[in-house]
C-alpha cells in the first residue's frame, strides 16, 4: 500500500515539511507520498472533502488555515481543542480528527537538548508571547509537571487567559525587570523573524549566564535574542529542532511509529543556514 500524506496552506512552496516527512517515510520503511495542497480559502472545504473521500491517511495544516480547518473536521483531540488550532489531521476510517503537535514537539526538542530539565521541574520558566504557539507550549510544560511558568506578553490580558494564576501573567517590561529570576526563557512571538531579524521582543541585559534561552523562530536560525544570549554565556535552544519533533509526533499520530531523527537536526540546520 502506498500511503498518501500532505500539507494544506497558502503559500507553502517553501515548506520544509515534505523534506522532513519523506525522510521519516524512508526511515520507517513505509511507502508513501507527501503532497503540497496549496489552496485558496474558497477551495478549502472542497479539498478537505476530497481528502476525506480519497482516504488520505493524514495531513498537516499550516498558515492561514490552522483555525479555519476546525469546522471542517469531525473531531478534535484535547490538545487542539485547548489551543484552538490544528496542525495535524488523521483520517480515521473517513473521520477527520484534528491534533496540535506544537507543544509536545517543542517539549521533546527541549528535553532532548537539555535532558537534566526533566529532573528539575521547579525551574523558573518565562514564556514570551501569548499566541497559539505559547498556549501549546504552556500546556505541554504544565502537563509534564513544570510548576513555575510565567507568561509575558505585550497584551497582558492574553497572557492572563493562558496562565493558571493571574500573578503569572506579566508585561514585557516586568519581564525585563525580573529577567535575572528566570532559568529558562522561551520566545514564542514572531518578533525577530526574517525580514525583521534585527528585532528582539525583550532585553536580557540582567540575565544570569546559567539561563537557557530558547527561540521558536527558525528563520533566521540564530535570532538576535539568541545571539545576545550567547554573548552573555547562556545556553541556547534553536527553533528548527521543534520543527522536527512536532513533525515526528504528527508521524506517530498517522502511523503509530516514532521515526528516528538520525542526523536530520544538523542537516536541517545546514539547509536553514543556506
Ligand atoms: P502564533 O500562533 O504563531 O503564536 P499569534 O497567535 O498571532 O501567533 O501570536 C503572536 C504573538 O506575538 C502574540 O503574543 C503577540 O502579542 P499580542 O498578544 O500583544 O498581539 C506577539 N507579538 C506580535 N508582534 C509583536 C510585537 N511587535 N511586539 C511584541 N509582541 C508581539
Amino acid at each position: 500500500m502506498v500511503y498518501q500524506l500532505g500539507l494544506i496552506g497558502y503559500p507553502i512552496k517553501h515548506s520544509l515539511s515534505p523534506w522532513i516527512h519523506k525522510q521519516f517515510l524512508e526511515e520507517a520503511n513505509i511507502q508513501g507520498n507527501y503532497s503540497i495542497f496549496e489552496v485558496r480559502e474558497d477551495d478549502l472545504t472542497e479539498l478537505v472533502q476530497t481528502i476525506k473521500e480519497k482516504r488520505i491517511t493524514g495531513f498537516n495544516v499550516t498558515l492561514p488555515y490552522k483555525q479555519k480547518i476546525i469546522p471542517l473536521l469531525d473531531e478534535l483531540d484535547p490538545s487542539a481543542k485547548h489551543i484552538g488550532a490544528v496542525n495535524t489531521v488523521l483520517n480515521k476510517d473517513g473521520r477527520l480528527i484534528g491534533y496540535n503537535t506544537d507543544g509536545i514537539g517543542y517539549l521533546r526538542s527541549l528535553e532532548q537538548s537539555y535532558p537534566d530539565l526533566s529532573n528539575n521541574k521547579q525551574v523558573n520558566i518565562l514564556i514570551i508571547g501569548a499566541g497559539g504557539a505559547a498556549r501549546g507550549i504552556y500546556n505541554a510544560l504544565h502537563q509534564a509537571g513544570y510548576s513555575s511558568i510565567t507568561i509575558a506578553n505585550r497584551t497582558i490580558e492574553k497572557a492572563k487567559e493562558i496562565a493558571q494564576h493571574s500573578k503569572s501573567a506579566i508585561t514585557l517590561d516586568q519581564a525585563e525587570e525580573n529577567i535575572a529570576t528566570f532559568d529558562l526563557i522561551i520566545q514564542t512571538t514572531n518578533v525577530g523573524m526574517k525580514p525583521n531579524q534585527a528585532d528582539s521582543p525583550i532585553r536580557i541585559d540582567g540575565m544570569k549566564s546559567s539561563t537557557i534561552v530558547s527561540d521558536i523562530i527558525y528563520q533566521p536560525i540564530l535570532t538576535t535574542l539568541l545571539r545576545e544570549a550567547k554573548k552573555k554565556g547562556a545556553q541556547i535552544h534553536q527553533g528548527h529542532s521543534m520543527l522536527l519533533y512536532q513533525a515526528q509526533y504528527a508521524f506517530e499520530i498517522w502511523f503509530g511509529i516514532t521515526p528516528s531523527l538520525g542526523n536530520m537536526n544538523s542537516q536541517l540546520k545546514r539547509i536553514l543556514e543556506g
